[in-house]
């Protein structure tokens, strides 16, 4: 049969159709590349993220968890250390907001002092996720959600193990802290739940409390003062596994026998901690995940999306005993 010229596509209504189709097309593109806070145009989801630092073993492998994971879901990250300082965070924050980033993360080193900045970015509606560690603004429209841990929790589960330990004592069971840094969460909340949980036991007394700032080097420095102030020390609570391991170091110098002469708990159980445990130098560790990559990103893409998420996600954990962490550590990750 013939075709006659009704049965074919004018090149007028083929160039109208080709200009309707490009039209949507370029839409759509422009949809998801600008999101809430501009984007660099070529459809990936750009993450600001400002981390605290490379103080701990803890840390590091959360920075590896975090790169891994944003190369792994397709985002740009775009990551900075902050070197444990608030003032290089807030300038990091600034930076990401003049970007234009899609969404910024960030470990708050301390936990006051983020409000303005915070705003900052609320006005310029780009969503903000804490992860790791909180901050204590009044105001929790300032971010969309917090991931990370129950720094009180862990504290409280050390604290417990202690009084179970100790529960036959007739007289006074000196304790040392080390804290973690000044101000920040992790500090003080696992100071909260371990003093919460010994206040079972009267006889258990912390007797000197301070900072070693989450580094090995802090931890050696701090206990070797502790060492030299204080005859009678029976238990160490470190807030972290490297205050911890630095803290061996000057207990071996002062001729005592780590985890014999001084029962030794810290929080975190990263590979030389649980090294540590499993070797009898430690007594005890409550676990502190750093794997928080996974979750950041899946958080990352639903904010963008203008999803709705949990306010809080905690992170799930467990304790470690010397026997636990033989077993465990053959397979342990970080
Ligand atoms: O915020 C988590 C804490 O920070 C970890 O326990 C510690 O090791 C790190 O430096």
């Amino acid at each position: 049969m013939k075709r006659t010229r009704a049965h074919l596509p004018s090149r007028k209504v083929i160039a109208v159709l080709a200009a309707a189709l490009l039209a949507t097309g370029m839409a759509a593109c422009g949809n998801s590349d600008t999101g809430d806070g501009g984007g660099k145009g070529d459809g990936k989801i750009t993450l600001g993220f400002s981390q605290v630092g490379a103080e701990s073993g803890w840390r590091t492998a959360n920075t590896t968890s975090i790169k891994e994971s944003a190369a792994a879901a397709g985002i740009d990250l775009k990551f900075d250390d902050a070197q444990q300082k608030q003032e290089n965070q807030i300038k990091a924050i600034r930076n990401f907001i003049q970007q234009k980033v899609d969404v910024i993360a960030f470990s708050p080193v301390v936990e006051s002092g983020w409000d303005t900045v915070l705003k900052e970015a609320k006005d310029a509606k780009i969503p903000v996720i804490l992860t790791d560690r909180a901050v204590d603004s009044a105001d929790k429209s300032l971010y969309k959600t917090f991931l990370g841990s129950d720094f009180v929790k862990e504290g409280r589960l050390a604290g417990e193990w202690l009084v179970e330990q100790k529960k036959a004592a007739t007289g006074p069971v000196n304790i040392v802290e080390l804290q973690g840094t000044t101000g920040s969460a992790p500090a003080n909340d696992r100071k909260k739940g371990f003093a919460e949980a010994i206040s079972a036991n009267p006889n258990l007394k912390i007797i000197a409390s301070q900072s070693g700032d989450f580094t090995r080097a802090g931890g050696k420095q701090v206990m070797e003062q502790f060492l030299k102030a204080n005859p009678k020390i029976d238990v160490l609570f470190a807030h972290n596994d490297d205050m911890g391991l630095g803290a061996l170091e000057a207990i071996t110098a002062a001729g005592k026998v780590p985890g014999k002469d001084i029962t030794i708990i810290t929080v975190d159980a990263v590979k030389d901690g649980m090294q540590a445990l499993a070797d009898g130098k430690f007594n005890f560790i409550a676990e502190c995940s750093p794997l928080l990559g996974p979750q950041l990103m899946d958080l990352a893409k639903k904010v963008h999306n203008g999803e709705q998420v949990p306010a809080r996600i905690e992170t799930q954990e467990t304790t470690f005993t010397q026997e636990q962490a033989k077993a465990a550590l053959p397979n342990r990750k970080y």
